[in-house]
Parts: C-alpha cells; sequence; structure tokens
C-alpha cells in the first residue's frame, strides 16, 4: 500500500470518461455531458511513502518513497500495486515531479525508440510543449537529435531553453518547418492528433517507418505509420516503457531530464485540473496533491 502524495494527470484521464473512445449513449450522460454508467476509477501514475508490504514484496520497505507505474485508481490517498510498479523516487525529485513524470517519460521514450531517433536526425515533434513532448524534446535532444517542435507562441521561449527550434503550428506550417530545417526532416512524432501534424509529417519524412504517432486514426493507420497505444492493431510498447522507468528516474532526479508541472490541485479539486488541461495550452503537467 501506498500513501499519495501526488497524482500525475494526463488527457486519458478525460477521454475515459468523455466518450472520446467509445460511444455514450445519451440516457447515459449527466447535464454536463458527462458518460454515468461504468465510470472508470481515474489515476494512472503516482507517487508516495510506502505504508504496508505483502508477505511476497521483496525489497520494498514500510517508508520507501517511490514512483508507482503502471497502476491504477491513482486519483486517490491510497493506493495498491505490484512490486514490479514501484520504482525508487530520487530523493532530490519532488513530489508533484515524481508523480507526473511516468506516464509522458514513457510514452515518449517508446515514440522516439518506435521511430528510431538518434544522433544526426532531424525529428520534428508536433505538440512539443504538452506533457509528452516536453519529455520527447529533452530526450531527443540527449540522444544527439535536432529536434523542430510545434507549440503555441507562448510556449516557444520554454522549448528555446530546452534545445529544440520552436514553429508555430496552423496554417503554412510546412513551409515554416522547411525553414527551420534547410537539410530536412529525418523523423516526425505526432503527439497531437491532427490532420495538420500527419500530413505535415507524410510531406516531409521519407521513410513512414519514421513518423510515430501515439494518436490513433483510420487515416493514421492506413498511412502506414507507427501507431502507438492500445488500440486495435496499435503497438502497446510494454516492454520499451517498462525498461525506460529506471532510467527515466535517475535522470530527473540528476537534473537531466525535467519535468515542467504547469500547475497542482487538491484532489476535491480535480475536476478543475481537468477543465484546464481540456482547455490546453500548458506547458507541462497538471498534478493532484492528496
Ligand atoms: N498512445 C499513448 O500511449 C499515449 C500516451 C500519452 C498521451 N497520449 C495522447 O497524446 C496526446 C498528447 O498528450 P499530452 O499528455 O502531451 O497532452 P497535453 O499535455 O495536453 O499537450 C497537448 C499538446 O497539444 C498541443 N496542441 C493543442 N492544440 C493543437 C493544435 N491544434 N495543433 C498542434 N498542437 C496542438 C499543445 O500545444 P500548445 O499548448 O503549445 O498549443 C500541447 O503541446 C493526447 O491526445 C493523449 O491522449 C497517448
Amino acid at each position: 500500500m501506498v500513501q499519495i502524495r501526488a497524482a500525475g494527470v494526463n488527457p486519458i484521464d478525460w477521454k475515459l470518461y468523455s466518450g472520446a473512445f467509445h460511444r455514450v449513449a445519451d440516457q447515459n450522460k449527466d447535464s454536463a455531458g458527462v458518460g454515468t454508467d461504468n465510470l472508470p476509477a481515474l489515476g494512472l501514475e503516482c507517487a508516495g511513502v510506502v505504508t504496508e508490504v505483502g508477505p511476497q514484496a521483496d525489497g520494498v520497505q514500510v517508508g520507501d518513497e517511490v514512483i508507482v507505474y503502471p497502476v491504477t485508481a491513482a486519483y486517490a490517498e491510497y493506493v495498491t500495486a505490484p512490486v514490479t510498479s514501484l520504482i525508487p523516487k530520487p530523493a532530490t525529485l519532488d513530489w508533484p515531479e515524481a508523480g507526473g513524470l511516468m506516464l509522458t517519460g514513457t510514452t515518449a521514450t517508446h515514440a522516439l525508440h518506435a521511430a528510431g531517433v538518434g544522433t544526426g536526425d532531424t525529428v520534428l515533434i508536433h505538440g512539443g510543449s504538452g506533457g509528452v513532448g516536453l519529455m520527447a524534446v529533452q530526450l531527443a535532444t540527449a540522444q544527439g537529435a535536432t529536434v523542430i517542435a510545434t507549440a503555441t507562441e507562448a510556449n516557444h521561449e520554454l522549448l528555446r531553453d530546452l534545445g529544440a527550434t520552436p514553429v508555430m503550428y496552423g496554417p503554412g506550417l510546412l513551409d515554416r518547418v522547411r525553414a527551420a530545417a534547410p537539410n530536412g526532416v529525418t523523423a516526425a512524432l505526432d503527439l497531437v492528433g491532427s490532420d495538420e501534424a500527419l500530413d505535415t509529417s507524410l510531406e516531409l519524412v521519407a521513410d513512414r517507418n519514421r513518423i510515430a504517432s501515439i494518436t490513433g486514426s483510420e487515416r493514421r493507420a492506413a498511412a502506414g505509420i507507427k501507431v502507438l497505444g492500445n488500440g486495435p492493431g496499435q503497438d502497446v510498447g510494454t516492454e520499451v516503457r517498462h525498461a525506460a522507468r529506471a532510467d527515466l528516474a535517475e535522470r530527473a532526479g540528476s537534473g537531466e531530464l525535467k519535468v515542467i508541472v504547469d500547475a497542482t490541485y487538491s484532489l476535491d479539486d480535480a475536476a478543475k485540473a481537468h477543465e484546464a488541461g481540456i482547455a490546453g495550452h500548458g506547458p507541462g503537467k497538471l498534478v493532484l496533491l492528496p
């Protein structure tokens, strides 16, 4: 059992009840249009202090500070999880950063791996200022890639500080990326899900195996790019994501990898965190502090 000190908020949390993943019948919606049947227990990542251990929980002790991922139902004060989901929390990492590191960090690692990004690449990252995007920008830069990242103007300075060349998304994106990458783009990550992100990537990247999307759509499946996630035919990336956790914790603990926390909320204000997340334009993570 872990007493939760911080739980990360992610877009999947509202997608799970909004009908984004499955149609919700009108009679099963409340006055705000939110599905009321089979509501999921929210919260897919957190960090906290171990308060109880089971008989087979080798290597874990009461009082250990841990990051818990994967986990479910982490919008809570306490959560149970298998030992395999516990990663030691670096003492140098604050609770909000620890609680918001893993879902985006492992997803970014998987996307960069799937697109084969490394030294000498120029990678276009759509959604560079989002939770996953900020991780991908930093990890790609650390791997020796040149990064072009799309974001709204207000988030450009942060992206520059992290080593990326920011470009505004919207009409004219293709020309702006071409100007920012005169030698061409060798790989792309679609962390947004828009037609623009897909079309720009297909236009600029010659090898479709080097375009990875973490948002599914029929067009993405038909385009023959790498589609990552839990949907039918998608690459779940369990091994890559699982293996990345210790390295992500170490990098975040050393300060090499920054977890940008946009705002924190009490557990009672989880709905406000969702409203802020849906409104967008952070940059970075929203985190609940029980
Ligand atoms: N498949 C998987 O395993 C997986 C895992 C994690 C997340 N996801 C999905 O990936 C997406 C991103 O997740 P996240 O946690 O990074 O979300 P987030 O923190 O909310 O970030 C959203 C990003 O989208 C950008 N954006 C918003 N509108 C845009 C537009 N019209 N064109 C281009 N960019 C736009 C925002 O940029 P500005 O704020 O600068 O405008 C921001 O960078 C979500 O759909 C999420 O559900 C999938």
